[in-house]
């Protein structure tokens, strides 16, 4: 993927550096500018994604930096977002009178910014670098369209005829096909028979480019299925805005998939969690602790500055790490007395049950390792897989932290609950040998910064 270019305008170092940090997780090129005036010489000497101005500035206001950027064609199509601490409706307005995309207030920028950054990262990467198949026996349409698409930021390939483009698709598969109908060797009509007659082939959007402007071939190709049609002679920003339709139609298809995707996952998640919710509720002693773990896994989480989506899973996977313990004899579960080595035995298959009861969720794939490996030892001596060191997946490593300090400080029939600094002192003794030694200090940092205490967990 292509690097981000990011511009932020913003008179506050201090905001300025916290955005930059934000922003320097996705791997984008980030530029600063001081003000409007500034952050205006710097749009046009340079091609930006993405542009994050704030409105209140000296020489130049935000709002005015906005307007003056849509106004010309090489700024025109930058996504702007509006940063501010106004949250009028007149502001908001403003913001999207003068063209800005999206407006955040500063208060829930770290967040919403990723978010945002994250759509436009999924659309960047659906619009460039797309490879486009170039089918004309005139060279000099060839070369044209392939020099006019490579400045849009397309790849391109050309073919003569139809049965040169088949060559080509053996090896390449396009995103979209420009075509010219009458062609030697085989026509454009041929050609696209041909790729509809296979499946691998069949889904690339197909635009007719052809000087026969009768209405019957236009009808008859879009009846078999092209996606557009262009009468020559056009010009090449014609063509540019057809493929990124087209191209943009199919972002829009992904996010709809992404929706259904984050619906079908909540809709799990609340009826395991409740099920988990059931089964720690009849013993007073395990009351809550998935919830716990689940907070202290995702604490963790922002510590290392994972990006959101990373510590929402962690969340999950530390929600749902006990969850084969549904599969676990109730004798077992709630017995009060300690366990011999036989039935622990039977305890230690609780991880590989939660993973099958999780497989069958494709919304749930990513955090499976986490669960199957939350009782793995960093030396190689914890279950099931006997995995050591970096071996096993970070999100278990961190999950195992809270799982361990959680279990200190809760009472068990035969005995107390430690207290936090006890509990502390266990985790650093066994830093290194059962639990991960980073995982470990960011465990501390996040507890010193948060002033973690025990009542946090039991109230
Ligand atoms: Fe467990």
């Amino acid at each position: 993927m292509r690097q981000l270019k990011i511009l932020i305008v913003e008179d506050s170092p201090t905001i300025r550096m916290g955005l930059v940090s934000v922003l320097r997780k996705f791997g984008a090129e980030v530029m600063q500018a001081a003000d409007g005036s500034e952050g205006f010489d710097i749009a046009v000497a340079s091609q930006f994604d993405l542009i994050i101005t704030d409105i209140d500035m000296p020489v130049m206001n935000g709002l005015q930096l906005c307007q003056e950027l849509k106004k010309r064609p090489d700024t025109l199509s930058i996504p702007i977002i509006i940063l501010s601490s106004e949250e009028s409706e007149y502001h908001i307005e403003e913001g999207f009178r003068v063209g800005a995309s999206a407006y955040i207030n500063k208060m829930n920028a770290p967040r919403e910014l990723e978010r945002c950054v994250e759509e436009l990262l999924l659309k960047s990467e659906i619009l460039h670098n797309r490879l486009i198949l170039v089918v004309d026996d005139s060279a000099a349409i060839r070369a044209v369209v392939k020099e006019g698409l490579i400045k849009e930021g397309f790849q391109a390939v050309t073919a003569a005829h139809g049965t040169e483009a088949l060559t080509i698709l053996i090896s390449q598969k396009p995103d979209v096909i420009l075509c010219d109908l009458e062609m030697p060797e085989m026509d454009g009509i041929s050609f696209f028979e041909t790729l509809q007659s296979r499946s691998q082939w069949a889904g690339i959007p197909f635009i007719v480019m052809s000087s026969i402007s009768d209405r019957s071939t236009m009808r008859r190709m879009m009846r078999k299925g092209a996606s557009a049609y262009l009468v020559k002679p056009f010009n090449i920003g014609q063509s540019v805005i057809m493929i990124e339709k087209l191209l943009s139609d199919h972002y829009q298809l992904l996010l709809r998939e992404k929706e259904r995707f984050i619906a079908e996952r909540n809709l799990m998640l609340g009826s395991i969690t409740s099920l988990i919710q059931a089964l720690e509720a009849r013993d007073l002693y395990t009351r809550g602790h998935s919830d716990s773990v689940a907070k202290i896994a995702a604490g963790m989480g922002r510590q290392m500055r994972l990006s959101s989506r990373e510590i929402e899973c962690i969340d999950i996977a530390g929600k749902l790490h006990d969850i084969g313990k549904i599969g676990i004899r109730d004798d077992l579960l709630l017995k009060s007395d300690r366990l011999t080595d036989e039935e622990f035995e039977i305890i230690k298959q609780h991880p590989v049950i939660g993973a099958n009861i999780l497989r069958p969720i494709p919304s749930l794939a990513e955090i499976i390792p986490a669960v199957l490996h939350h009782h793995e030892h960093l030396d190689g001596k914890g279950y099931p897989s006997g995995f050591k060191g970096t071996q096993i997946p970070l999100w278990a490593r961190i999950i195992s932290v809270g799982d361990t300090y959680h279990a200190l400080i809760s009472n068990r029939p035969y005995r107390k609950g430690m207290s936090h600094k006890e509990a502390v002192t266990v985790i650093r003794h066994v830093s290194g040998t059962q639990l991960c030694p980073e995982c470990v200090s960011i465990f501390l940092e996040w507890a010193k910064s948060s002033a973690l205490k025990k009542e946090d967990f039991f109230s």
